[in-house]
């Protein structure tokens, strides 16, 4: 037996859970009339329970991004209001058995958003976006996705620092960083949050903002879900103006003459904070039977061919979908495909053409391998580089400051990250070996080159990985600290078993 690290001890589960994602639980339940979905009809919340027979209870497991995350939960609750879930967390913290958390139940892992044998609170229901012409603060809740977001502020002229991918949930990425198109000019999207609505373990509500609990609304900003759950996101904004970009794809054989666009343009990006870019390796097979080199380019001002660009656009290209739109236009046009089993790695590196280049070629080999092992049409793979430069966390400082720990890489640096998406748990399986062994071998080359930067995405990770603890000790520390004094009870180490456990981390 192996005891699954993201439910409690006692919640044994049959190896069958780790090979192919099967649900097979042996575990006796706990006593039925104590657990947290009796509890909640109980307590008169029956309204907001959504039982295993119910089209809304298959609806929501199916509205999962990924197909390997939805674990079947005994009842899902959903609560409207802040004052709901105050209600909800007072009587999960008094049943038995373990609750997971999701908002847009976007990220890819299993054990990150939903739980087995237990109840998880989904906040999908608290979907209201507003905008004070007074303060000029966007009042997000966590329910709705970044296109609901952008397409509501446009209402008022008016756009926030979120997701690049429409589809991408609030709660998960505003807690965990939150890198957008607008990092250049605004830092991390955490970083813009001016206030954090928070229901703690003991049904409080309050306000996390600079000058009220303020090591709460520190702590927030990339501690992700070790504190209590927001219940309300109240960001800066900016001007809405048309942006200009999109995606562009170049044959392979033009790999490393975009490489080296992207080394130069992550060391001038302080010179154009305005402009984003992303590069990507990438195999599918829907699109084109070749590897293609694609890449995403944004001036976030809407300047047509910006001069950040000139390297880059002098490459030719096979496929060409740059153009001048709304950030909503922008983030809609673009969504990964969901309903796939998906496998992410993620690692991030000094900013060296060698580690992309590398990273290409095995990519390569990678795509090679994956056709002798999965039928042509079953499996996709990307491998992304992004700029972090040191600019990010000049923000994050001038903001107030932030978990992630980014203060402390001196040097511009590139964010990798590698995704795998399959059709069956058994292709899922392949991918995790070659995937697991591809990060390996590409950190083991960094290494040999002192080109590692020890530095994990929480929000790309995947669950093998350990990102809480690249923070750093003073960081750890912190989360320590603010999750003890919110949450005396561990409420949200122990009973609340989705995402990442900073009780967990081993520093
Ligand atoms: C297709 C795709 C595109 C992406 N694009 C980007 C991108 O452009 N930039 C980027 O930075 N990331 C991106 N990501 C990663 C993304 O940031 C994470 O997947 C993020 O966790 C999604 O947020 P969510 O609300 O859907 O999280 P969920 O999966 O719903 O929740 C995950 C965990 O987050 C925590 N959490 C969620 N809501 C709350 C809350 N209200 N209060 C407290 N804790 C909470 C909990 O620990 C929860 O268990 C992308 C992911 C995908 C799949
Ligand atoms: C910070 O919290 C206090 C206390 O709830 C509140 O009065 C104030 O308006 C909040 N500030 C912001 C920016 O939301
Ligand atoms: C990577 O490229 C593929 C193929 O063009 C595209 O479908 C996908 O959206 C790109 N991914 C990102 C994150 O830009
Ligand atoms: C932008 O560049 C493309 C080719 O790279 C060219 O066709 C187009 O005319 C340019 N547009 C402007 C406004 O400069
Ligand atoms: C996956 O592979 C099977 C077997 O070769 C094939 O029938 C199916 O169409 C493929 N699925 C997709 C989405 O291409």
């Amino acid at each position: 037996m192996y005891l699954y690290n993201h439910l409690p001890a006692g919640a044994l589960l049959s190896p069958l859970l780790l090979c192919t994602n099967t649900w097979v639980a042996t575990a006796s339940a706990t006593s039925q009339s104590f657990n947290g979905c009796n509890q909640l009809t109980a307590a008169g919340l029956q309204d907001l329970v959504l039982l295993p027979q119910s089209d809304a209870y298959v609806d929501r497991e199916a509205s999962y991004w990924a197909a390997n995350v939805p674990l079947h939960p005994d009842c899902i609750v959903q609560p409207r209001s802040t004052e709901e879930v105050s209600r909800v967390v007072k009587v999960l913290a008094k049943a038995n058995g373990p609750v997971a958390l999701r908002s847009g139940g976007h990220t890819q892992w299993a054990g990150s958003n939903d739980v087995h044998k237990g109840v998880t609170i989904d906040l999908g229901r608290m979907t209201d976006v507003t905008y004070d012409t007074h303060s000029k603060l966007a009042s997000i809740q966590p329910g709705p996705r970044w296109g609901d977001v952008y397409q509501e502020l446009l209402k008022y002229h008016v756009c926030v620092t979120g997701g690049r991918d429409g589809n991408v949930g609030i709660g998960g990425f505003l807690t965990g960083g939150g890198n957008s198109y607008y990092a250049g000019l605004y830092g991390l999207a955490c970083d813009n949050v001016a206030n954090f609505e928070v229901v703690l373990a003991n049904g409080d509500i309050v306000n996390a903002n600079a000058t009220s609990h303020s090591d709460l609304w520190t702590a927030l900003k990339g501690g992700s879900g070790n504190f209590g759950i927001v219940t309300r996101f109240d960001m800066y904004t900016f001007p809405a103006k048309n942006l200009w970009g999109g995606i562009r794809a170049a044959a392979r054989s033009k790999g490393d003459e975009l490489a080296q666009t992207m080394v130069d343009f992550t060391n001038d990006n302080h010179k154009n904070p305005e402009d984003a870019y992303i590069i990507n390796y990438t195999f599918n097979p829907g699109s084109s039977s070749d590897i293609l080199v694609a890449y995403v380019v944004v001036d976030t001002n809407g300047i047509v061919n910006a001069s950040a660009f000139d390297k880059i656009l002098k490459v030719p290209v096979v496929v060409d979908d740059v153009k001048t739109r709304t950030m909503a236009n922008m983030a809609n046009s673009y969504l990964l495909p969901s309903d796939q089993q998906q496998v992410w790695f993620s690692l991030t590196f000094k900013n060296d053409v060698r580690v992309i280049k590398r990273a290409g070629e095995m990519h390569d080999k990678l795509v090679s391998e994956l056709k002798g092992l999965i039928p042509a049409g079953n499996f996709t793979t990307q491998c992304l580089f992004q700029p972090i430069p040191t600019l990010f966390a000049e923000h994050s400082v001038q903001r107030g400051g932030n978990m992630l720990g980014l203060d402390k890489v001196k040097e511009n640096a590139l964010l990798w990250l590698i995704t795998g998406a399959t059709e069956t748990p058994e292709q899922q399986m392949i991918m995790r070996e070659k995937l697991t062994a591809f990060s390996a071998t590409l950190e083991k080359f960094a290494e040999s080159k002192g080109l590692t930067v020890n530095w994990q995405y929480l929000n790309y990770v995947d669950e093998t990985q350990n990102p809480l603890k690249s923070y750093g000790q003073y960081n750890i520390n912190f989360i320590r600290k603010v999750a003890a004094k919110y949450d005396p009870s561990s409420m949200f180490q122990k009973k609340v078993v989705s995402g990442w456990k900073i009780s967990k981390v081993d520093a």
